[in-house]
């Protein structure tokens, strides 16, 4: 997948990335390639206050706000490394709506409600025991009539799920924990939340699964 808006998002990754240490900013660069990041920006609603869960180095946060398609971002992320990276990002891009908190427990979720919810690519690097809630803790901050949108590593096919559990064995040093797609969806429901849009995507080798749900007014 290399069309043009690829292309682009691509570039603004590197331009925010630009302060940030090289082997960083080359795998920051690529994830586009894998992850669609362009169905993603389809999806957020105009000029929200948004809070993003697992932000790591704040690269969603601050392709929004380079954007101007968010009102004001919140990213929740549990390594203190990778919210530093982020914060030095927003610094130096002079994104003064973005702040970045530190934590990894539901109760330490910024309380919100706010118009966008994210989850991108977080519940799979979270303990199963964990999973639900942080998933539930995420869904509960949802402002009526805002937006949740959760995207994860799918576990079919199995040969793309292994080539992602080696991915982040390497990159992250950490044996991962898929969760269902029909897992994730009956807790969507049980947090009260709508179906907007569910779907299966590919990447190169990698397979995701995009869920959109919205809190009805
Ligand atoms: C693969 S990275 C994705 C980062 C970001 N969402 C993105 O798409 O660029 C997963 C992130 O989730 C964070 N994470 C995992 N468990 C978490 C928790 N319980 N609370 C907050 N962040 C968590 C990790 O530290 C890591 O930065």
């Amino acid at each position: 997948m290399c069309n043009g808006e690829v292309i682009s998002i691509r570039r603004d990754i590197d331009a925010l990335f630009r302060g940030a240490p090289w082997p960083l900013r080359a795998l920051a660069t690529l994830r586009p390639f894998i992850c669609p990041f362009e169905e993603v920006l389809k999806e957020v609603p105009a000029r929200a206050s948004a809070l993003d869960i697992g932000c790591g180095q704040g690269l969603l946060l601050g392709l929004l706000a380079r954007r101007h398609m968010i009102a004001s971002g919140v990213g929740f992320e549990a390594n203190p490394l990778t919210l530093g990276i982020a914060r030095q990002m927003a610094q130096g891009q002079g994104f003064n709506t973005l702040s970045f908190i530190q934590g990894t427990t539901p109760d330490q979720v910024p309380q919100g409600p706010f118009g966008l919810v994210m989850m991108i690519d977080v519940l799979h690097h979270v303990s199963v025991k964990d999973q639900k809630s942080l998933f539930l803790a995420a869904a509960l901050r949802v402002a009526k009539g805002g937006r949740f949108i959760y995207k994860d590593m799918a576990m079919r096919p199995l040969w793309c799920a292994w080539i992602n559990r080696l991915h982040d064995l390497i990159l992250a040093r950490q044996i991962i924990h898929y969760v269902p797609f029909e897992i994730v969806q009956l807790w969507a429901h049980e947090a009260g939340l709508k179906v907007m849009r569910s779907e299966s995507l590919r990447r190169l080798a990698y397979a995701h699964e995009l869920l959109v749900l919205e809190r009805p007014l």
